[in-house]
């Protein structure tokens, strides 16, 4: 097993820059950081992560997996999939994974990945989840929700991110002895929207056809209806074209 320590902390800017930080001065890899809240965080794309005190899981993760930049993505798919299990085996939800690392509970956004690399080698893993919120702010009411919500039962939120850095840990351990085809294959169960119809924004153009799934690199690939296949390597949004 891997030796992971927890540092806890009650509110942060942001987990993400207390694990830089942390890793900037040679915190080793299994360094978790665990917060009650963020004054600051942050989502992919510039976004802002809204947080209720004490209530979701704000963590993380310093890793040094010793990867080239190119593949640094790689493990956002370890971080999002090792989510999905604990949400599954933890709490007998039904996760699926929206391309490329939003974690949904039917069709609404549970959790959230944020992966940043440093010129160290060193990668911080950050997780958002959403745990005992029963309502949300009017941004993301519509779009968000909640383990209370979808089981009806409120969680101790610091045993649920401790359990979250064992299991992600585990994961991470996993891939790096066994690759990235192995945690794909993990990943690919959950995936949301596959053989659906949907919208793709990427590189400012919109591409709309049908969701096959991931390539072995873990490029989305969405066919177009004349056959075409696109390899979708990053994108601003993807939608269903129906519900
Ligand atoms: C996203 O879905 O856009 C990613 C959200 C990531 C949020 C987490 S909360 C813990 C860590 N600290 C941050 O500031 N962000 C990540």
């Amino acid at each position: 097993m891997m030796p992971i320590r927890i540092h806890h902390f009650n509110t942060v800017t942001s987990t993400n820059d207390v694990a830089l930080d942390m890793a900037r001065v040679g915190a080793p890899e299994g360094s978790i950081v665990l917060a009650r809240s963020q004054s600051a965080g942050r989502g992919r794309q510039g976004r802002a992560w809204l947080d209720e005190p004490g209530a979701c899981v704000l963590m993380s993760a310093i890793v040094r997996p010793a990867l080239p930049q190119e593949r640094v993505y790689e493990i956002s798919f370890v971080a999002s999939a090792a989510v999905a299990g604990i949400l599954e085996s933890r709490f007998g939800l039904e996760p699926a994974l929206k391309w490329p690392n939003d974690v949904l509970v039917h069709g609404r956004k549970i959790g959230g990945i944020l992966i940043e690399a440093q010129s160290t080698g060193a990668v911080v893993i950050g997780i958002g989840l959403n745990v005992n919120q029963r309502h949300f702010p009017p941004q993301i009411k519509d779009t968000a929700t909640s383990v209370a919500i979808e089981t009806g039962s409120t969680y101790d939120t610091v045993a649920v991110g401790e359990c979250a850095a064992q299991v992600l840990m585990e994961q991470y351990r996993d891939y790096l002895k066994r690759g990235f085809e192995e945690i794909l294959s993990h990943w690919r169960k959950y995936m949301w929207g596959v053989g659906r119809e949907a919208s793709v924004e990427t590189d400012g153009r919109n591409i709309r056809g049908t969701i096959l799934g991931v390539d072995s690199s873990g490029a989305l690939l969405v066919r177009e209806p004349l056959g075409k296949t696109h390899a979708v390597y990053s994108a601003d949004a993807v939608r269903l074209l129906s519900m």
